[in-house]
């Protein structure tokens, strides 16, 4: 985020002081002793399985608790949120390697509220899902009031360990064993995460370099805006043995809290008063540091938004007279919140010539992608409309958001099972008023065919009459193409239907786990619905495929039914037709048929 110019008087503006020194001086639980919560999102990192009637915990999780003292808080008497990042790092970490672990990256954290000096901080951190040598461990931050036993969540993170190489290289980690519904969702929507974690930085370089064409110079005019120099902060922080593990290395939440510190001062330059964190970017640690390591700290507010700011800042090392490394840039976006706690409006920066500019517009790109990863990613999959307008930006996240979507339906372990027929079975789902439902069956084709087979969606016609025509309109990536799908009307003499659907494949991420193809409707506006047509959508739909035997396979189709394809699916489901029995039976016959056949993923024929 900086440019080329590198300013070299280190000031040391600000020292953590007191915080650090309770860093380390939590109570970690070995038991969940915490039963009140309120909120069933806080119940959820609960990772209790019961074994022949006992209860056993999760062997990963993590548990701490903090009063919130005065040398925790910031001038409000609100815990800082560099203090509470140094305990989410330092309970997330080791516990699954058995070693010694990097922090690698961390997802985006929003902070949903603040914490007061004498409430408690519950943490409970545990591994979702070991992959080589990395690991996910899933954050739970609560906040405690003890004399109304109240809980609330404070933030949910993600955050990703590296176990260190040792002299025979990379280590293998033990995989992690999920054993209730929670922990088997959690690990399945891990390699998901991973997966969009590891082109991160492709998508943002993508997103910044086609959003800078575009000119900024309107909004940039304005007499009254605070001059981007003046929000300029720089520090350096001497790594002391406290502030790194046995290994020397430092520790990744003593980096982010030194990082939001400088962060603070930042943003209060720019709006004379104290500001509240919101939220962190996703970012990764891009090269270890070391104690002995001097780390000098750069922040700059980048862009004032009405009501937010985005604070830039950058860590680098260096020991003696070594150049700089690079180590973090992180993005943390800042308000000031009024006496009612409602979000004040704030002043515009006028950003620096060339590099401030570029930052100012980098800055506004970054906003929409934090809306649509807000939006698509973090909502609950109810609050999703059924249709999201599809755009280059956003395709990662519709992506992420369609495999999820099928990840946790498939993960549910209420399906009853309705009936059976021809070796097809039938199973539905029926909660808050939405009605799932599955249909199983096998076949003796190799897992890895079938997956091909299926996903190319124009095949389907061959077996699935419900497919009258279907297009293939675009192919975002290799893993994901958007089609056309026609189908017939539902009643005799009721418009046809068509549906703009977005399949996204998935390859297993390692043995364990299945082949999919995911379904959801998305808009294109070189699409819109058509006089001639309904315009049908799916909300949630795909197959799981996964290999038995050598060539044996379960596939495992899922639909959770909209008003435009219940129909289609209620008269089995009450007893009246098999029509899908039939159409998963002709489905096992094209794939035997084709068994043998060259098959490969779709490409774009429009
Ligand atoms: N987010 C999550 N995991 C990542 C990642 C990212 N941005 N980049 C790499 N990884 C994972 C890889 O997937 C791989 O996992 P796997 O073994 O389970 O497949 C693992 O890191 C190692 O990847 P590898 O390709 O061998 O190394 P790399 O050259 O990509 O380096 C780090 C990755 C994390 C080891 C390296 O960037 C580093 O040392 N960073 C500094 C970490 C640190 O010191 N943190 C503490 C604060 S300074």
């Amino acid at each position: 985020m900086f440019g080329s110019h590198h300013n070299n008087q280190r000031r040391k503006l600000c020292a953590i002081g007191g915080p650090q020194n309770g860093a380390r001086t939590g109570t970690f639980d070995s038991t969940l002793s915490r039963q009140a919560y309120s909120s069933s999102s806080i119940r959820s990192i609960s990772s209790r399985a019961y074994t022949n009637g006992e209860m056993c915990r999760n062997p990963t999780e993590v548990n701490m608790s903090q009063i919130v003292l005065p040398c925790h808080a910031n001038y409000c008497g609100e815990l800082s949120a560099g203090q509470l990042l140094k305990w989410m790092d330092s309970t997330a970490s080791e516990r699954h390697a058995g070693r010694s672990c990097i922090t690698a990256s961390v997802d985006d954290i929003h902070f949903i509220t603040t914490i007061g000096v004498g409430q408690v901080v519950n943490i409970a951190a545990k591994v979702n899902r070991a992959f080589t040598s990395s690991m996910e461990a899933g954050i739970l931050v609560s906040c405690e009031d003890l004399f109304s036993n109240r809980q609330w969540k404070v933030c949910h993170a993600f955050a990703t360990f590296v176990a260190q190489h040792t002299e025979a290289g990379k280590v293998q980690l033990k995989q992690v064993i999920p054993r209730t519904q929670a922990e088997q969702m959690e690990y399945s929507l891990a390699a998901e995460r991973r997966r969009m974690r590891l082109i991160h930085a492709e998508i943002i370089n993508d997103l910044l370099s086609s959003c800078c064409s575009q000119t900024v110079s309107e909004r940039l005019d304005y007499q009254d805006a605070v001059p981007a120099e003046r929000t300029r902060v720089e520090s350096v922080e001497l790594v002391l043995p406290p502030h790194a593990n046995h290994q020397v290395s430092t520790f990744g939440g003593q980096i982010m809290a030194w990082m939001e510190n400088v962060a603070t001062i930042s943003a209060s330059r720019l709006c004379n008063a104290h500001p509240t964190l919101r939220s962190i970017d996703m970012f990764h640690f891009r090269g270890p540091s070391h104690i002995g390591d001097r780390l000098v700290l750069k922040a700059i507010v980048n862009n004032a938004f009405k009501k937010s700011m985005e604070v830039g800042v950058c860590a680098e090392a260096y020991q003696g007279g070594e150049p700089l490394r690079h180590i973090n840039t992180a993005f943390m976006t800042f308000e000031v919140l009024d006496n009612d706690r409602k979000p004040c409006t704030l002043p515009r920066i006028r950003p620096e010539p060339v590099d401030g500019k570029r930052r100012f517009q980098e800055a506004i790109a970054r906003e929409k992608i934090r809306l649509d990863r807000k939006y698509i990613i973090s909502c609950k999959q109810s609050e999703v409309p059924l249709s999201v307008p599809w755009d280059p930006c956003n395709q990662m996240y519709l992506s992420y958001n369609n495999v999820s979507a099928l990840k946790m339906l498939a993960a549910r372990n209420n399906w009853v099972l309705t009936s059976e027929k021809n070796k097809v079975s039938l199973y539905t789902l029926e909660e808050n008023q939405m009605l799932c439902f599955k249909v199983e069956t096998h076949v003796a084709v190799a897992a890895e065919q079938v997956f091909l087979l299926l996903s190319d969606l124009r095949r389907r016609k061959a077996w699935d009459h419900h497919y009258q025509e279907c297009d293939v309109i675009t192919d975002s990536d290799e893993d994901d193409t958007i089609y056309r799908v026609v189908t017939p009307s539902v009643t005799k003499r009721g418009k046809v239907q068509d549906f703009i659907l977005l399949a996204s494949r998935r390859r297993p991420c390692d043995s364990g786990d299945p082949y999919l193809i995911a379904l959801r409707s998305v808009t294109l506006p070189a699409y819109p619905p058509t006089e001639d047509y309904n315009r049908g959508e799916v909300l949630c739909a795909g197959f799981s495929i996964w290999e038995e035997e050598n060539t044996f396979t379960k596939i495992s189709y899922y639909n959770q039914a909209t008003p435009g394809v219940l129909p289609y699916i209620s008269t089995d489901i009450a007893g009246l037709s098999s029509s899908f029995y039939c159409t998963f039976a002709s489905c096992s016959a094209f794939l035997e048929e084709n068994k043998e056949s060259l098959a490969s993923l779709p490409t774009s024929t429009l």
